[in-house]
């Protein structure tokens, strides 16, 4: 097992947590889908309003490398990458899961990552920041869950900073990666309840005010 916690903050009294979990896996209800399930119930129970979305069900082109985003820092490819985005704006906790396709992170989720170029561009081209409304969103924060068929657990490295380079461009402080090794076949991690257990409590951290 591959874990890893980040420092808490506090978040100002009142502060509403939204926890959007973003499922990348195409394999509908596969091992991340499960392991994402099981910590936005644990933010659930904290109190913080979540919601779930499947990549699969949003249709979006790579990113076109136009540099169309250079100018505004705005995306000018018109597809569902921009519904992804008000979602990505609008949340204060973020769980990404995806599972290792390849030795790296599934496609699916590196195409959606590679298209949040435009907020790399609004950081460093333009200068401005990704998060206007730092009242309102002060303390963002992503989680990585991922699982893989290998027993190697160096297989995360390479996706674990992607996941991070994709939070420090949201302007979200990371809080941790809980990967898992040795998880290959649809439903195995429903045999790891250790693992489900630790995600749900890692999900509860990540959904309290005060995480
Ligand atoms: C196209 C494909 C490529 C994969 N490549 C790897 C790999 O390189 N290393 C590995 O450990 N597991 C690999 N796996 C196994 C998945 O990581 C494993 O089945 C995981 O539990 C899938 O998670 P999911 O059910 O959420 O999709 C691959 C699976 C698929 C479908």
């Amino acid at each position: 097992m591959h874990v890893k916690n980040s420092e808490v903050t506090e978040l100002p009294d009142g502060q509403k947590i939204h926890c959007l979990g973003i499922s990348t896996s195409p394999r509908r209800n596969g091992n991340t889908s499960i392991l994402l399930q099981r910590a936005l119930e644990g933010a659930s129970a904290a109190g913080a309003e979540t919601e779930l979305i499947y990549l699969n069900d949003y249709r979006f082109s790579p990113c076109l490398a136009c540099d169309g985003c250079f100018k505004e820092g705005r995306c000018v490819v018109k597809d569902d990458m921009q519904l992804i985005y008000e979602k990505l704006l609008g949340t204060n906790r973020i769980i990404l899961a995806a599972p290792i396709f390849s030795m790296g992170m599934c496609a699916q989720a590196k195409a959606m990552i590679d298209r949040t170029q435009r907020f790399w561009s609004t950081k460093y081209i333009l200068k401005r920041d990704v998060i206007v409304d730092k009242e309102k969103r002060p303390t963002r924060k992503g989680m990585f869950i991922s699982a893989a068929g290998s027993d190697r657990e160096s297989i995360f490295d390479g996706s674990e900073r992607v996941a991070k380079y994709f939070f420090l461009m949201l302007e979200a402080e990371y809080a941790g990666c809980y990967c898992y090794p040795s998880i290959d076949k649809k439903g195995a991690v429903l045999e790891h309840p250790e693992a489900l257990e630790e995600v749900h409590g890692a999900g509860f951290a990540l959904g309290r005010p005060q995480a």
